[in-house]
C-alpha cells in the first residue's frame, strides 16, 4: 500500500510539475507583456486591465476639477467647509508668546478691536500657526462664509478635525534658552504641558489624537512632544529631522514658508532685462547634508553670470537678495542643513524661476500643483557632474522661461498668507490640505473602534472593552 502511494504520488508530481511550469510559463511571458507595455507609457498605471479602471478615471477627474478649482483664482469652490473644532488653550501656549495679555478671563484677542502681530525678522517665516489661528477666530464673525474653506465649530462632536493652537515655532525661537534658575526652559515646559493636556481631553481619547492638527513648522519645533503626539496631523516645512514613523506625507501636511523678500508688484521683467543667469543667497558651509552647496560653489563660482551672495537674509541682505532675484533669471535652491527652506519662496515671489537642487525636499500642496511647470529640479548626483547644472539652464531658452515665469505670476497667490484671508491664498490652501487628508483620518478612526466599542443600543450595561495599552 504504501509503496503504491508513493508511487502514484511520483505520477501525481510529474504531471503537476509540467502543469506548475506551463503554469508559470504563462505568468512569466504575460508579466512581459505588462512590462513592454507599461514601459512605453510609463506614466500611467494601466487602467485598461483595471476592474475599477472607470472609478480611477473618474476620481482622476475630479482630481483635475479640483486643481482647476484650486488655482483658479476667482472661481467659487464648491467643495464643503472643513468644519474645525479648536481647543481653548490658555493664551500662554498661542497669543500670550507674542507679548499680548489677555483682559479678564478671555483667552482669545479680541480681533474686532486690535489683531496682535507677530514677531518680524526670520520667526514670519515659520509663522503658519498664526495665520491658521487667526482664520478661524476670524471665520465666526464673518457673515459671508464664500471663498472660506474653514470654519470654527464650538461643539467637538460636529467637527472634522480637531486644532491644536500652540504656537510651537515662535515658542521654539524665543524661549528654548534657559533662564537664571531655570532646570528647564519654558519652550520644553509648554510641550510637556500639552502632553499631558491633549491625552487628557475627550477628543483626543476618541480618535487617538488622529485627527487633530498641531504645528510644527520649524524644524526644531516640537522636539520633545513630537514622540508623544506623532498620531496627529502635523503642519510642516518638511520631513527632514523626523523619522518616517513619527511624520510623513501620508499623514501630514507640508505648508510654506512666508516669503522674506518682500512680493515684486508690478513685474514687467523679461528675460532679457534680467541680466544674471543663476543667483544662490545663503550660507555655503553648513552643518549636515549641505556639502553640495559647497561643491557647487567652488563649481560655479567663476562664472561671470551666476551670482553667490553669502550669509543668511538679514535686514541689509533682504534688501540685496530682493534685488539679486528680481534682476535674475532662475533662484538656485539647494538643500541645506534641512531639505527645504524659504528661499524657494522667495524665489516664487521674485518671479525668479526656482532650479532646486534638494532630493528630500516636499512641497506645499503637491497633490493639486505641478511644480515643474514652473521649477527646474535637478537631482544632486546630476548637479554635481562637471557642467551638467549650467549646460541644462543655458538650454532653457526665452519661451521656455518666459512661460515658467508666467505661471509663476499665477500660483504666486497660493502662497501668499495674510490676514483677512481670502480666495485661494496660502491660509485657504493649508486648509485645503488637510480636508483632503481627512476622509483618510476618518478611515483609520473607525477601523481602529472596530472591535473596542460595543453597540450601546445593544447592551446598556457594557462599556466599551479597551485594551490597557489602548491610549
Ligand atoms: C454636539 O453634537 C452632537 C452630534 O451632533 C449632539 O448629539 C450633541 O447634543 C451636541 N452637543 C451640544 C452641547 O450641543
Ligand atoms: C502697480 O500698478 C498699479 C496700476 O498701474 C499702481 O496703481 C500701483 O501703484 C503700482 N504699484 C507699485 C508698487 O508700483
Amino acid at each position: 500500500m504504501a509503496e503504491r502511494n508513493v508511487h502514484s504520488m511520483g505520477i501525481f508530481g510529474k504531471k503537476s510539475l509540467l502543469c506548475l511550469f506551463i503554469i508559470t510559463s504563462i505568468l512569466f511571458m504575460g508579466s512581459w507583456f505588462f512590462v513592454l507595455h507599461s514601459a512605453y507609457r510609463p506614466n500611467l498605471v494601466d487602467l485598461s486591465f483595471s476592474p475599477n479602471s472607470k472609478l480611477l478615471a473618474i476620481a482622476e477627474q475630479t482630481l483635475t476639477e479640483n486643481i482647476e478649482e484650486g488655482i483658479g483664482a476667482d472661481k467659487h469652490s464648491c467643495s464643503k467647509t472643513l468644519k474645525v473644532f479648536m481647543y481653548d488653550l490658555p493664551p500662554q501656549f498661542h497669543f500670550g508668546l507674542l507679548g499680548w495679555k489677555p483682559e479678564g478671563n478671555s483667552v482669545w484677542p479680541d480681533i474686532r478691536a486690535k489683531v496682535p502681530s507677530y514677531p518680524g525678522g526670520l520667526n514670519v517665516q515659520h509663522s503658519v500657526e498664526y495665520w491658521l489661528t487667526l482664520d478661524l477666530l476670524a471665520s465666526e464673525l464673518a457673515g459671508d462664509l464664500s471663498g472660506r474653506s474653514a470654519v470654527r465649530v464650538r461643539n467637538s462632536s460636529e467637527a472634522d478635525v480637531v486644532f491644536v493652537p500652540f504656537f510651537s515655532s515662535i515658542c521654539m525661537n524665543r524661549f528654548s534658552r534657559l533662564k537664571r534658575l531655570q532646570k528647564v526652559d519654558a519652550n520644553v515646559l509648554l510641550q510637556e504641558k500639552l502632553v499631558t493636556f491633549l491625552t487628557a481631553q475627550e477628543e483626543w481619547k476618541r480618535s487617538m489624537g488622529k485627527d487633530h492638527i498641531i504645528l510644527a513648522h520649524h524644524p526644531n519645533s516640537l522636539l520633545d512632544a513630537r514622540n508623544k503626539l506623532w498620531p496627529a496631523m502635523f503642519i510642516l516645512s518638511d520631513f527632514g529631522r523626523y523619522p518616517p514613523s513619527i511624520a510623513n506625507v501620508e499623514k501630514d501636511v507640508i505648508a510654506p514658508y512666508k516669503h522674506i523678500v518682500g512680493s515684486y508688484v508690478n513685474d514687467t521683467s523679461e528675460f532679457d532685462s534680467r541680466p544674471i543667469l543663476l543667483f544662490f543667497q545663503g550660507a555655503i558651509y553648513r552643518k549636515d547634508g549641505g556639502f553640495v552647496r559647497q561643491e557647487l560653489f567652488y563649481m560655479l563660482k567663476n562664472e561671470k553670470d551666476v551670482h553667490f551672495a553669502f550669509g543668511n537674509i538679514q535686514k541689509e541682505g533682504i534688501k540685496q537678495a530682493t534685488q539679486g532675484m528680481h534682476t535674475s533669471k532662475f533662484c538656485l535652491n539647494i538643500a541645506g542643513d534641512t531639505p527645504s527652506s524659504n528661499r524657494l519662496f522667495d524665489a516664487i515671489a521674485s518671479h525668479c524661476v526656482p532650479v532646486i537642487i534638494s532630493d528630500e525636499i516636499e512641497l506645499p500642496y503637491e497633490d493639486v500643483l505641478d511644480y515643474s511647470d514652473f521649477c527646474v529640479f535637478v537631482r544632486t548626483s546630476d548637479a554635481l557632474k562637471e557642467n551638467f547644472l549650467l549646460n541644462m539652464i543655458r538650454g532653457i531658452g526665452k519661451e521656455e522661461w518666459t512661460r515658467m515665469w508666467s505661471r509663476i505670476k499665477e500660483v504666486e497667490p497660493l502662497f501668499e498668507y495674510r490676514y483677512p484671508s481670502r480666495g485661494n491664498d496660502a491660509v485657504q490652501m493649508v486648509w485645503q490640505a488637510i480636508a483632503r487628508k481627512v476622509p483618510a483620518v476618518k478611515l483609520k478612526i473607525h477601523r481602529n473602534w472596530r472591535y473596542y466599542r460595543t453597540p450601546v443600543s445593544l447592551d446598556h450595561s457594557a462599556s466599551p472593552r479597551l485594551p490597557s495599552n489602548f491610549w
